[in-house]
């Protein structure tokens, strides 16, 4: 007998003959899936380990403190985690400014903190991925000491050095135009040795000179030691910046100044020059000499889709495994139209290499803030969740995003902590806002994350409302809706491998699309990106999706899980759901 719940679905009703060769398909699937490396189709969770919990009560995050958070990791589902830099630093960068490659800063504890937490994670099957930065160190390595020291010194073409523009008697002055990320010229006198050195951030980070096959090798004999102490793979920092024109030419103006007060140049003499995929394929080979499937993971931010399948080694695959995606998001904007066109290029134009989605990190506002509206913020971070994690793309999240954690941007430039907030200010505010600690219950006004009243970054008030303990304990939590997609994304073969099927291709509101597994079931994703309520039909047989039975997996508002057929489907604001089609009722 059909009930209230089945006659709605007659449009998809099962064809039996076709279960045979489901199960074959399935079987290969799984045999498929087997074979995959693990970070394919991942959950990788990015930890800024000063924020994420401290366990000494300093005020500052540290690795115990990751290694007590880890069940909570677990519940979560995530199968990785990068940790952001935790070694030897003056912390002028927070970390990016490494003045030892291969130990831990005594703030964020030693090498057997670390490899208990490597082993700790293990258990939990959660690999360690650690960050890498490869394109500059601090002022303060010895590498730099020794190479500052003097123009005959062995090291001082480990740097990047010039002599300078000299006119006449005038005192010596930069060779280019080239100015820093973090504000100012790129270029930094040093009367030790006469000459200025090249910095792509903070004077106190002074590029390093990857022509010089030593820098290379030394680096390469660093991410050793770490992948023999078990390490998953690495994160590399600004790896598009390894290189710089020779000849020191200057960058092409492109009118206007950015938020440093600076002109806009275009980087073509300072970011992604072509010699440094011959680099990153002698990289890749290192790595893969490791059992496990080590990863290697870019950051790459990139004007568009070809350029990035470059840093995948295009139909050679012999680069990274993973260069970050940051055109999807980073979109910052709530749009069906350029959403489907970003994902279909990056599904199509990368020679089916795996894409790598990432909306959250520590250097951007958060994506609470960048996709919400002030009123719909709620609703809008979990659509953003479920096209993040119904992608194809392996995930990154970013400690907090989970809860939705806000950016708080400091208000007075005395409480900015992140230079670039210091010299930048008032257009520039720094990255303070979204590193602010992580916020896991209500046991004190530091949010469960030191014992410390003082922390380096305050918690802010919004802990009492948003915290883990909270949220788990609420079903309709954030928190709770990213626990059940990352166990959906496990569970459901269609959204572990399946292919993707855009819907309602010229819908500008609604982003709808199939993932589609080897035995023809498939997973609808609906997301309304607007402020109005929709109503759509969609017809995945016209998309050559076969017919199956309706199953509500997912729904913001809850409502729409109510949803019989796919011919009207009303979507409130913002809606977002996520649905089977099964070929057997389960
Ligand atoms: C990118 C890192 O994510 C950022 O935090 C850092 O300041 C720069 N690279 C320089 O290392």
């Amino acid at each position: 007998m059909l009930n209230s719940c089945s006659r709605a679905l007659l449009p998809w009703l099962v064809l039996p003959w076709l279960a045979l060769p489901a199960q074959a398909a399935q079987a290969a699937a799984a045999d498929a899936l087997a074979s995959q490396p693990w970070w394919q189709n991942a959950v990788i969770y990015e930890i800024y380990p000063r924020s994420f919990q401290d366990s000494d009560g300093d005020g500052t995050g540290d690795l115990r403190g990751i290694t007590q958070r880890l069940d909570y990791l677990q519940q979560l589902g995530v199968d990785a985690i990068w940790i952001a830099p935790m070694y030897p630093s003056p912390q002028v960068d927070f970390g990016y400014d490494i003045s030892d490659y291969e130990n831990v800063d005594p703030r964020y504890g030693s090498l057997a903190d670390f490899d208990r937490l490597v082993l700790e994670a293990g258990k939990r099957h959660i690999r360690v991925i650690l960050d890498m930065v490869l394109n500059h160190t601090s002022n303060q390595h010895p590498w730099f000491l020794a190479s500052a020291s003097s123009r005959s010194d062995p090291r001082h073409d480990w740097y990047i050095w010039s002599d300078g523009r000299r006119d006449g008697g005038a005192p010596p002055a930069p060779p280019n135009n080239w100015v820093s990320l973090f504000g100012g010229s790129a270029w930094q006198w040093s009367d030790a040795v006469g000459q200025f050195y090249y910095h792509q951030f903070y004077r106190q980070q002074p590029d390093l000179n990857w022509r010089n096959p030593a820098v290379e090798q030394a680096m390469f004999d660093s991410m050793r030691f770490w992948l023999d102490r078990g390490v998953a793979g690495f994160r590399l920092d600004a790896i598009t910046c390894l290189f710089e024109d020779e000849r020191l030419r200057d960058e092409p103006a492109l009118g206007g100044v950015n938020a440093q007060g600076d002109p806009n140049l275009d980087h073509v003499y300072t970011n992604n020059l072509p010699q440094v995929h011959d680099t990153i394929r002698r990289l890749r080979a290192m790595v893969a000499g490791y059992p496990g499937d080590r990863v290697l993971i870019g950051e790459t931010y990139l004007p568009d889709t070809a350029g990035l399948d470059q840093w995948y080694g295009g139909e050679r695959h012999d680069e990274l495994q993973l260069p970050m995606d940051m055109l999807v998001g980073f979109t910052n904007r709530l749009d069906a139209t350029l959403f489907r066109r970003r994902l279909s290029e990056l599904y199509t134009q990368v020679h089916g290499s795996q894409p790598l989605l990432v909306f959250d990190n520590h250097d951007n506002v958060r994506s609470w803030d960048r996709y919400g509206d002030g009123v719909h913020n709620a609703q809008i971070a979990r659509l953003i969740a479920a096209l993040l994690l119904t992608s194809k793309a392996t995930a990154l999240l970013y400690q907090g995003e989970e809860l939705g954690q806000p950016t708080t941007t400091p208000t007075r430039i005395e409480d900015v902590k992140d230079p670039i907030g210091i010299s930048g200010w008032p257009r520039e505010k720094g990255r303070d806002g979204e590193r602010t600690p992580m916020q896991w219950d209500t046991s004190n006004a530091q949010a469960g994350f030191s014992t410390n009243p003082k922390t380096w970054l305050p918690v802010p008030d919004n802990y009492r409302r948003i915290n883990v303990r909270s949220e788990l304990a609420d079903p309709g939590s954030l928190l709770n809706w990213h626990r059940r997609l990352i166990a959906l994304r496990r569970s459901e073969p269609a959204l572990r491998e399946g292919r993707v099927v855009m819907l309602d291709q010229g819908n500008p509101s609604v982003l709808s699309y199939a993932r589609v597994a080897a035995d023809g079931s498939a997973v609808l994703v609906v997301l309304n990106m607007s402020p109005d309520a929709q109503t759509i039909a969609l017809d995945p047989g016209a998309a050559g999706i076969a017919a199956g039975q309706l199953r509500s997996l997912l729904a913001s508002p809850d409502t729409l899980a109510r949803i019989r057929s796919l011919k009207r489907i009303r979507l409130p604001a913002f809606a977002a759901w996520v649905a089977a089609l099964r070929w057997k009722s389960s």
